[in-house]
């Protein structure tokens, strides 16, 4: 598939927009014109000729994530009818946003994403998604950079949907090892794996109890994409459980065929690498990503266990299923070593967040301003996140009655936070650090502009973006 910008009108269908109240086709019933992201086809017996509305509301409050959802909607509706060249005009919205790069990226960025199928294992393919894309408008400066730049965002997003949506087959811990090294190989990101005795060596005590249940052993993958070390160096660690079985605290419910996405935040670390060295980006960059399988067996760390961390902080394992925080500890702890200027964490860490949040936003908290400027980001790029409160007084609820802490709360309220509060006793001292929970955005569970029921690839624009600002 490829996008070409072009000046003059094709032979070719047309995706054409309107805004409520507009009256291009008057023959068209109004509610098709005012209820927001509706695509109607209008057929004719020259294809060519053919145009497919889509409806983006009411023009004033037009924003990129609308743009970014109506070209998911309409990317879908072509693979449905297999039309294999089609063409926009962008001008009119760029009169209204007043950023021509912008709007050409969102459209590309709604088109591929919402145009992605996870279908390696189902007999019946997803339709292709258009051969020719062809962008109508005046000359742009720049449009060829943008358009390749947002191709390759999309692919590294489109990467961490597929490793997040893998099954626990497909993706055990050697796997997904197996997995980023190749992904790798061809860039200038430097691969670093520990695994086997190097794991006991390094001290990485969590990661270490929580993958001894699992056939699977455990490993951390260091990556480092240092081009410029004159720019701020940031540490990002990620979550990377391939299955959150519970462990012995065993998780019941009907269907835990979800428990896969629990290394979501590993995929997003994994794809803003992708992204930043296969662009070439001027970034200063160092990554841990933690990979475990949670499950239960004669050899799984049981609860009552105590872990001691090189750090001097002793946690009691009270419930065997808060594992993420576990693996994320010895991530934190390790990252201090490769003295960054700032920390975030990215994890599919607690159902609490959801709770607080619905499924459209991730929570994050952070010392210093950087949950600010991920929420203000997140505005901007569709990778939504709030930023949630770091109440230390919460702290109490971490309390153990023989060790340090204790790995979940005493009470059930504010779960989330008090998460938070045991990540940050482990984040390196006198450095600020960010928490990013995407329990709840790692998966849509419905087909909704740019996403498709599965991973959403969430977290690769909001780190990559963040990254960027540096
Ligand atoms: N991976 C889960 C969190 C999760 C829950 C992610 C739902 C996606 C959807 C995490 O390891 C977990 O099990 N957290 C527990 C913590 C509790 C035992 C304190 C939770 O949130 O229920
Ligand atoms: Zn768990
Ligand atoms: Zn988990």
């Amino acid at each position: 598939m490829e996008f070409i910008y072009d000046g003059t009108n094709q032979q070719v269908p047309e995706v054409v927009f309107v805004f409520s109240g507009d009256n291009v086709f008057s023959h068209l019933p109004k509610r098709k014109y005012n209820e927001k992201q509706q695509v109607t086809w209008l057929y004719h017996e020259q294809v060519a000729s053919q145009k497919i509305i889509i409806s983006l509301g009411e023009k004033s409050a037009l924003t990129m994530e609308e743009i970014r959802r109506a070209a998911g909607n309409v990317a879908r509706s072509l693979k449905e009818h297999e039309t294999t060249a089609v063409q926009v005009t962008l001008e009119r919205l760029y009169s209204v946003l007043n950023e021509p790069h912008e709007v050409i990226q969102a459209w590309i960025e709604g088109t591929m994403l919402g145009g992605y199928a996870f279908d390696c294992f189902q007999s019946e393919k997803s339709k292709i998604l258009v051969e020719q894309y062809y962008i109508i408008g005046d000359p742009i400066e720049n449009v060829e950079a943008v358009i390749k730049d947002t191709l390759n965002k999309t692919k590294s997003i489109c990467i961490a949907r597929d490793l997040a949506n893998l099954p626990a087959n497909h993706l055990t811990p050697q796997i997904f090892v197996k997995k980023i090294t190749s992904l790798f190989e061809t860039t200038k990101v430097e691969v670093n794996v520990v695994e086997g005795d190097e794991i006991d060596k390094q001290q990485l005590v969590g990661l270490r109890h929580v993958g001894q249940g699992g056939k699977h052993a455990p490993a951390m993958v260091e990556l480092t994409f240092r081009p410029n070390k004159n720019k701020p160096h940031i540490a990002l660690v990620g979550k990377g459980i391939t299955f959150d079985m519970g462990g012995m605290s065993l998780k019941n419910a009907r269907d835990l065929s979800d428990a896969r996405f629990d290394m979501g935040g590993a995929a997003a670390v994994i794809g803003t690498l992708h992204y930043l060295a296969t662009t070439e980006k001027d970034v200063n960059v160092s990554a841990f990503i933690m990979i475990a399988e949670n499950v239960p067996d004669a050899n799984a760390y049981l609860p009552s266990t105590v872990i001691e961390y090189p750090n001097g902080i002793s946690v009691e394992v009270a419930n065997t299923d808060a594992e993420g925080r576990l693996v994320l500890a010895d991530g934190l702890i390790r990252s201090a070593q490769v003295e960054p200027d700032e920390v975030i964490n990215i994890c599919t860490l607690t159902g609490s967040v959801g709770i607080a949040l619905g499924m459209d936003m991730a929570g994050t908290w952070s010392t210093g301003d950087i949950a600010k400027s991920l929420q203000d980001i997140g505005n901007e790029n569709g990778d939504f996140v709030w930023e949630m409160p770091l109440v230390y007084d919460y702290k109490r609820y971490l309390k153990s009655d023989y060790a340090d802490l204790h790995n979940i709360g005493s009470v059930h309220e504010g779960g989330a936070t008090v998460a938070a509060l045991f990540l940050e006793s482990f984040a390196p001292k006198s450095i600020p650090w960010a928490h990013i929970d995407m329990a709840a955005t790692i998966q849509s569970r419905e087909e909704r502009g740019y996403l498709v029921k599965g991973a959403t690839g969430y977290g690769v624009r909001l780190l990559s973006d963040y990254i960027l600002t540096k």
